[in-house]
């Protein structure tokens, strides 16, 4: 793939900062783009220092840390986008939200440019038909920590043409990632199968069936899971769970995927997981 292939993060979260990493890491001029300005500053810090690891790990130089830090341009500015040639939107799992914003690139960015969305269950032809594009209207749905995790699930609409589809997984391959196409379904695959589980595991604290550690326990060494699904909660963010699970809820209108109350109870007391140091665990 052409590294003259210019890209733009939107949103600079706990997505947004993973994938300009890898993004700029394979030599693309990346714009990261985020509302919020503070955000933006620490996306960038949060990068350096994972490089740092990598370093420290002999996986790139030190060298190769200060190119890759170049090719990331940060900006609240969605103006900026205009001459991107892809565009993978990582802000927060609202409808509403990612409707507006990919109406507003849909005005700016040239027709050619395609439209990916990171979301975790979001239908991805709803967002493709409120665009003048859903030809170049895809699912690109990179998994969390983006720099470590293999997996792209890659999601179809009716629309999405094959040249989409096609330089998506390219660009996902030149990543060093892995990507596994599914068609667009609520939840697609990943999140309809774990997010349940997660789910049903926050109602086994809820009902007292055990202490959230032994829950995480009985899950690790039982069903060889590198993490408990209370640990992995937290590490998504709470906040996001609850997003999936009322999507899933509404999508398939099916009260197996009522979200448990607890969650709920979290989410509305600002107990979100690592991002806001305090989940089913505390984080410094
Ligand atoms: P986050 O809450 O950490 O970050 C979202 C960022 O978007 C914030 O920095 C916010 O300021 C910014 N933002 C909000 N509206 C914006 C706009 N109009 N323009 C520019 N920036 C804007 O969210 P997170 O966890 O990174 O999730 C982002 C997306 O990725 C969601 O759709 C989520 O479902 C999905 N996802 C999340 C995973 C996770 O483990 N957290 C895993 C895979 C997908």
């Amino acid at each position: 793939m052409n590294k003259d292939f210019k890209i733009a993060v939107i949103g600079s979260g706990t997505m947004g900062n993973g994938i300009a990493h890898v993004s700029a890491q394979s030599g693309f001029q990346t714009t990261l783009v985020d509302l919020n300005e503070e955000q933006l500053t620490h996306a960038f810090s949060v990068i350096s220092s994972n490089l740092d690891r990598q370093i420290k790990k002999h996986i790139i130089s030190l060298v190769e840390k200060e190119t890759i830090l170049n090719n990331i341009t940060l900006t609240s500015d969605i103006g900026e986008c205009k001459n991107i040639d892809l565009v993978i939107e990582a802000i927060p799992e609202k409808y509403d939200l990612k409707v507006s914003l990919f109406k507003e690139l849909d005005s700016i960015c040239k027709k050619e440019t395609i439209f990916a969305s990171n979301t975790s269950s979001i239908s991805i032809s709803d967002l493709g038909n409120q665009t003048n594009r859903p030809k170049n209207m895809i699912g690109m749905h990179f998994m969390n920590p983006v720099p470590i995790m293999k997996l792209v699930e890659v999601i179809n609409t009716i629309h999405t043409s094959d040249d989409t589809t096609n330089q998506i997984i390219q660009l996902a391959k030149v990543m060093g990632k892995i990507p596994v196409q599914c068609n667009d379904y609520p939840g697609f695959v990943s999140n309809r199968i774990l997010m349940p589980m997660i789910n049903e595991a926050i109602f086994c604290v809820e009902q007292n069936v055990a202490e959230k550690e032994a829950i995480d326990e009985i899950m690790k060494l039982g069903m060889s899971h590198p993490m408990g699904p209370l640990q992995l909660a937290d590490f998504i963010g709470l906040d996001v769970c609850l997003d999936i699970m009322e999507v899933l809820w509404v999508g398939f209108n099916d009260s197996k995927y009522k979200p448990c109350t607890l969650l709920k109870t979290m989410v509305n007391s600002g107990l979100l997981g690592k991002k806001s140091g305090r989940g089913f665990y505390k984080y410094d």
